[in-house]
C-alpha cells in the first residue's frame, strides 16, 4: 500500500525510472515526433495509438485510456501489487527501500493474510501429495475417467481430500504439526470446530481444485463428490484471503494466452478442459453470479470477452445476468452456442478442440443473442405477442447512445428475426417521443430517434467539458504562468469531477513548492484506485501540438475556460436556494467572457 512508504521516497523511485527504458524493455517502442508509439498491450489492435512520453514520464493510450506512469504500467503489465511494482524498481534503480512502516492493524492484517496463503499454499501441497498417494487413488480414478492427463492435473494442482470419517483430521493434524494456530485454521475455512466433535476437516474424500489468484498463489479450493450426492461442490467460504467477487479460476494460466479474447464459462472443470486441449484463454466464475469487481479484473487483460455458458436454463440465465455488467465495462461481448451439450466439456470430451474453435468463430454478438432469449417470452402466433416482442427489441435498441452503432445492430437484428427495419424504426421513434415528453429538462425539441441522439449529445457534451478542463490542467501544469495568476482565472469549483478537483489542487501545490510540475509524479497520488488513475492519466494526454501559435493557445483556453464557468454557475443555478444567490449567479454569469487567457500567459 502507498501509505507504507512515505511520498518523496515514491517519487524518487519514480524518477530514477526512465519509463521509456522500462516500457521499451517489455513493447516495442518507435519514435515519431515528441513520443514513442506502439501497438497497445492492453487490448489487442492493429495500428498503435499507445504513446510513452519522455517528457511527461507518463503512457497513454488513445484507443482504450489505458494511461499512468511508470509504476501503473508495472502494475498493469506484469500484475504487480503497487509494492512490487515499487521494490521492482527501486532495486533496477539500485535504491534500498526501507522496511515498510505499517500501523499495528496494518501489521496484524498483512500478517494473517500472509498466514492465510501459506496455510492455502499447505493445503494445497497436502491434497497434492494425498491425490498421488494409494489413499487418493478414488481421486485419480475419477479424474483419470473425466479425461484429465497428468500434466494437465499437475498444471492446475489438483488434489484429492482423504476422508477419515466424521472426526476426520488429517488436514488438521499436518497443518497443526506445522504450527498454526487453531484460530488461524479455523480463519481459513479448511478446518472446522465443533462442541463434541473437536477439529475436523472441511473437505473430506473430495477432489480437489485449488483457487488461485491471477498471480498463481492458492487462495481458497473447491471440492467435488466423486459420484452423485449433493451438494456437488463445496467451496472454500469467504476469508481475510479469498474473496469470489474479485477472482476468477483459471485467470493464472488464462492471463498468458495469446489470444485477443478471454472465453467466460461456468464451470473449474470446463476451464480445464479447454485449457487441456490448448484452448488457453479460459476462465470461470468462482460458483458465483459475474460481478463487476470480475468484470473490472478482466479488463486489465482484454477488451473482448466470448461468453460460454452452459445451455440449459441457469445457464441462460446466468449469461443474460453478465451481459449488462460486461457492457457496463465496455467490453464487446459475443456468446458462444454449445448446443447440443450442455458445457464447455462435454463439448470437447465429444467433438474436440477444432470443433469448439469453429465454434468460437461463429459466436454472436450479445444483442443477436439476447433478442433469441427474449424471443421465448412471447407468443409469436398472436398479433399481440409479436407486437410486443418487437417493442422490446425497439426499447433495448434504444439504449445504443451511438446512433451508427445502433442502426448497425437494428439491421443485424432485423435479418436475424426476419423483421422489416422500419418497422422497429417506428417503434424506436415512438419509445423516444414519449420519454421526451416525460422528461421535457432535456429542452430540445424532440426529433426522429429522439431520446437515443438526446443521450448522445450529451455525451458529447459532457466529453467536451472534460477535453476544456483538460487543456486548462494542462496548461496549469506546464505552463510558465504564475500560481496567482492561474488561480485568478480557473477556480477549483470549475472542475467537471472530483478527480479533476484534486488533479488541480495538487498542480498548484507542487507548483508553488518545486516552482514546476511533472505530471508523472501528480499521478503518483492515484496509484491505488485504477479508475482514478486513468482519469488522471487522461488529463495529462491532452496537450497542444508543439507548433501551436500563443494566440490558437490562448484562443483555445479562453473559450474552454468559459465554457466550464458557464457550466459551473448553471450548476449552481439549478442549486440556488435564495433570490439573493440567484441574483448573484446572474452577475456572474454576466462578467463570464471577461475571462481571458493571454499569449503570454500560455509561455512556457
Ligand atoms: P462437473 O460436473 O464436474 O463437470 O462440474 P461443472 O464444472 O460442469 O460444474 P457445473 O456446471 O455443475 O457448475 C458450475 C460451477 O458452479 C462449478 O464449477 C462450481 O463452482 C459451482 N457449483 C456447482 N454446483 C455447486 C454446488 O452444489 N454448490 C456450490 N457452492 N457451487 C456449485
Ligand atoms: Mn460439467
Amino acid at each position: 500500500m502507498a501509505a507504507y512508504y512515505p511520498d518523496e521516497l515514491i517519487e524518487e523511485v519514480r524518477s530514477r525510472s526512465d519509463i521509456v527504458a522500462v516500457i521499451g524493455s517489455r513493447v516495442k517502442l518507435t519514435k515519431k515526433g515528441a513520443n514513442y508509439w506502439a501497438c497497445c498491450p492492453f487490448h489487442s489492435e492493429k495500428t498503435p495509438s499507445f504513446s510513452v512520453s519522455q517528457n511527461k514520464q507518463m503512457y497513454y493510450c488513445f484507443g482504450c485510456g489505458a494511461g499512468g506512469n511508470v509504476v501503473t504500467f508495472l502494475m498493469n503489465y506484469e500484475s504487480y501489487t503497487f509494492p512490487e511494482a515499487l521494490e521492482y524498481l527501486a532495486e533496477r534503480a539500485g535504491i534500498t527501500l526501507p522496511k515498510r512502516e505499517m500501523t499495528g492493524e496494518e501489521r496484524s492484517r498483512e500478517g494473517l493474510r500472509a498466514r492465510l496463503l501459506e496455510i492455502n499454499g499447505e493445503a494445497a501441497r497436502f491434497y497434492y501429495y494425498q491425490l498421488r498417494q494409494p489413499v487418493g487413488k478414488p481421486g485419480m480414478d475419477y479424474l483419470t475417467r473425466r479425461g484429465l492427463s497428468a500434466e494437465t492435473m499437475r498444471r492446475f494442482g489438483l488434489g484429492y481430500a482423504p476422508d477419515e470419517g466424521y472426526y476426520s483430521q488429517v488436514l488438521y493434524r499436518w497443518l497443526h504439526e506445522k504450527g498454526y494456530s487453531d484460530e488461524e485454521l479455523r480463519t481459513s475455512g479448511l478446518v472446522r470446530f465443533k462442541e463434541g466433535r473437536g477439529a475436523y476437516d472441511f473437505f473430506r474424500g473430495k477432489v480437489m481444485y485449488p483457487i488461485m489468484d491471477k498471480n498463481s498463489r492458492v487462495i481458497g479450493f473447491g471440492g467435488r463428490v466423486l459420484d452423485g450426492r449433493l451438494p456437488k461442490y463445496m467451496n472454500t467460504a469467504e476469508t481475510p484471503l479469498f474473496d469470489k467477487s474479485r477472482n476468477l479460476y483459471g485467470l493464472f494460466a488464462a492471463k498468458l494466452s495469446k489470444r485477443p479474447y478471454l472465453l467466460v464459462m461456468e464451470g473449474y472443470m470446463d476451464v480445464i478442459a479447454l485449457h487441456q486441449a490448448g484452448i488457453d484463454c479460459a476462465v470461470a466464475s468462482l460458483g458465483t453470479a459475474l460481478t463487476e469487481g470480475q468484470a473490472r479484473l478482466l479488463k486489465r487483460h482484454t477488451d473482448n470477452i466470448i461468453l460460454t455458458y452452459d445451455s440449459d436454463a441457469a445457464g441462460t440465465k446466468a449469461a443474460m445476468h453478465a451481459i449488462p455488467i460486461l457492457r457496463a465495462a465496455g467490453f464487446n461481448i459475443r456468446v458462444l452456442d454449445l448446443k447440443p451439450y450442455k458445457d464447455p466439456d462435454e463439448l470437447i470430451v465429444h467433438e474436440g478442440a477444432a470443433a469448439y474453435e469453429a465454434r468460437i468463430k461463429n459466436a454472436v454478438n450479445f444483442f443477436l443473442y439476447q433478442s433469441d432469449v427474449w424471443k421465448k417470452d412471447f407468443d409469436l402466433t398472436d398479433p399481440a405477442g409479436l407486437t410486443a416482442y418487437f417493442r422490446k427489441l425497439a426499447e433495448e435498441l434504444t439504449t445504443f447512445p451511438d446512433e451508427l452503432e445502433r442502426e448497425n445492430y437494428l439491421q443485424a437484428v432485423c435479418e436475424r428475426q426476419s423483421i422489416d427495419p422500419s418497422l422497429l424504426r417506428k417503434m424506436m421513434n415512438r419509445i423516444g417521443n414519449r420519454r421526451m415528453s416525460a422528461e421535457p429538462d432535456y429542452g430540445e425539441t424532440p426529433d426522429e430517434n429522439a431520446l437515443a441522439t438526446q443521450s448522445g449529445r450529451k455525451k458529447e457534451k459532457d466529453e467536451g467539458l472534460l477535453v476544456a478542463a483538460q487543456m486548462l490542467l494542462n496548461w496549469a501544469a506546464c505552463s510558465g504562468a504564475s500560481t496567482k495568476r492561474i488561480r485568478a482565472l480557473l477556480e477549483e469549483e470549475d472542475m467537471p469531477t472530483e478527480t479533476y478537483k484534486d488533479v488541480y489542487r495538487r498542480i498548484l501545490s507542487e507548483k508553488e513548492e518545486k516552482g514546476s510540475v511533472l505530471p508523472a509524479s501528480i499521478l503518483n497520488r492515484y496509484l491505488e484506485d485504477e479508475a482514478q488513475s486513468k482519469e488522471a492519466a487522461a488529463i495529462f494526454s491532452k496537450g497542444f501540438p508543439e507548433d501551436t501559435p500563443a494566440e490558437e493557445k490562448a484562443r483555445i483556453l479562453t473559450e474552454s475556460l468559459r465554457r466550464l464557468r458557464r457550466e459551473r454557475l448553471n450548476r449552481e443555478l439549478r442549486e440556488a436556494d435564495s433570490a439573493a444567490k440567484i441574483q448573484q449567479l446572474a452577475k456572474d454569469r454576466q462578467s463570464v467572457y471577461r475571462l481571458t487567457v493571454t499569449a503570454a500567459d500560455t509561455e512556457e
